[in-house]
């Protein structure tokens, strides 16, 4: 394929809204943790198409899955049964501490729901009125309006205010904060066991404990947002599962159909009695297609035992981005779990740092000028970290 990518580039620019500060880069193929673009090049992705692509970038089983099911039914809406859904829906039941699951096609639409969810229990379960959802500063929930209000960063709502009201945020693993804030108007505190897009900041255990008893002493719902914990990505299939804290009710998204948009909330059945029909849907939630590649996933999870080589590979990348801290004066913290890392640097600019290791094949995430974030597919090897680390050692060689 001969394609002019800079006058590609120009032309796109003329149609598209000005969302996104895009790298320089075209891709036309995946495979496994690799990407090619136009001109062939091959990458090391340690992205993933920001933690989607969990079990790497167009697997044959997925494709099969998907291909299967587009050649039989692609979409019928929520008025009808269709077989993906009730079986995706059932597997995860079996897999997690919820019984019953709600379909939608992304992260925030996921986080706009369980809001709705939690509400909706107090109201008309419980009889009670507590509208308040207390979430973490520095948190990210989506970028549709209840999510907005949620998420703890009030420079990405200021310009688009008036927001949802009731909205609390709260330091992040201050457990006194906590204490303070949940009261009698609380219907939930909402929380990501790893504060991804706020920099990769791990929840303390103790404070995800406290939190948890927090709820259950005031009559609150605990939330946990594992849009990108989830799905295997942090060492366990979910992020709580490591902290031994069990929620009311879980968000998932971004891995879960490895790539394919879908969202999903996941209830007790006693949370779950909140919505009756009429108070939530979505025409695409649950669509076929992306049921049926996120059961793909789940069996590409197991039989590749993707979660177990998070776990491995991740502390063995862990340990290797702590030595090159020791080497470095420019990176000054590592933190994370699993294969959620993050590299905090000083006196390096993280976007400069990400564009030179698109020139050298790899490609990294940047979260503002001095967090360097690390999502790679759950199948990343342990040579392909090695290979990431050099090139990193290089760049920041003092
Ligand atoms: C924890 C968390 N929640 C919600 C979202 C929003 O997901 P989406 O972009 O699919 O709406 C993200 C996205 O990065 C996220 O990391």
């Amino acid at each position: 394929m001969n394609y002019d990518l800079k006058a590609a580039l120009k032309r796109e620019a003329g149609f598209l809204m000005r969302t996104y500060d895009r790298l320089p880069v075209l891709f036309v193929r995946g495979h496994g943790t690799r990407l090619w673009d136009d001109k062939g090049k091959e990458y090391v992705d340690f992205v993933s198409g920001l933690g989607a692509c969990i079990a790497g970038h167009c697997h044959a089983e997925i494709i099969a899955a998907v291909v299967r099911q587009a050649t039989q039914l692609i979409h019928v809406s929520n008025l009808y049964h269709t077989r993906p859904q009730g079986e995706l829906a059932e597997i995860l039941v079996k897999h997690t501490f919820a019984d019953r699951v709600f379909f939608c096609n992304s992260g925030t639409e996921a986080n706009e729901a369980a809001i709705k969810l939690a509400r909706k229990y107090m109201r008309t379960v419980r009889g009670e009125e507590r509208p308040r959802v207390v979430t973490a500063l520095r948190s990210f929930h989506g970028r549709t309006y209840g999510s907005l209000a949620a998420t703890g960063q009030p420079e990405k709502a200021e310009p688009f205010r008036p927001l949802p009201e009731g909205f609390i945020h709260v330091p992040f693993n201050d457990v006194r904060a906590l204490e303070e804030a949940v009261d009698e108007t609380t219907c939930a505190v909402l929380l990501e066991p790893v504060q991804g897009e706020g920099g990769v900041y791990v929840a303390e255990p103790s404070y995800l404990k406290r939190a948890r008893e927090i709820c259950r002493e005031r009559g609150a719902l605990l939330i946990l947002d594992e849009v990108q914990t989830g799905m295997g990505r942090t060492g366990a299939l979910f992020a709580h599962q490591h902290f031994g804290v069990v929620p009311d009710v879980m968000t998932v998204a971004k891995g879960l159909a490895g790539g394919l948009p879908i969202g999903a909330v996941l209830a007790t059945e006693e949370v779950a009695k909140g919505f009756v029909p009429g108070d939530h849907g979505s025409t695409f939630g649950g669509n076929p297609v992306a049921c049926a590649a996120a059961l793909a996933v789940l069996t590409v999870l197991q039989e590749e035992q993707l979660v177990e080589n998070a776990a491995l590979v991740g502390k063995y990348f862990r340990e290797r981005l702590q030595s090159l801290q020791e080497k470095s004066t420019k990176a000054v913290e590592v933190r994370g779990l699993g294969l959620m890392l993050a590299l905090e640097l000083e006196g390096a600019d993280a976007r400069e740092l990400v564009l030179r290791c698109l020139e050298r094949g790899f490609l990294v995430n940047n979260i503002g000028e001095r967090i360097l974030r690390f999502l790679p597919p759950l199948s990343v090897s342990t040579r392909e970290v090695g290979g990431l680390i050099e090139v990193l050692e290089e760049l920041l060689a003092d």
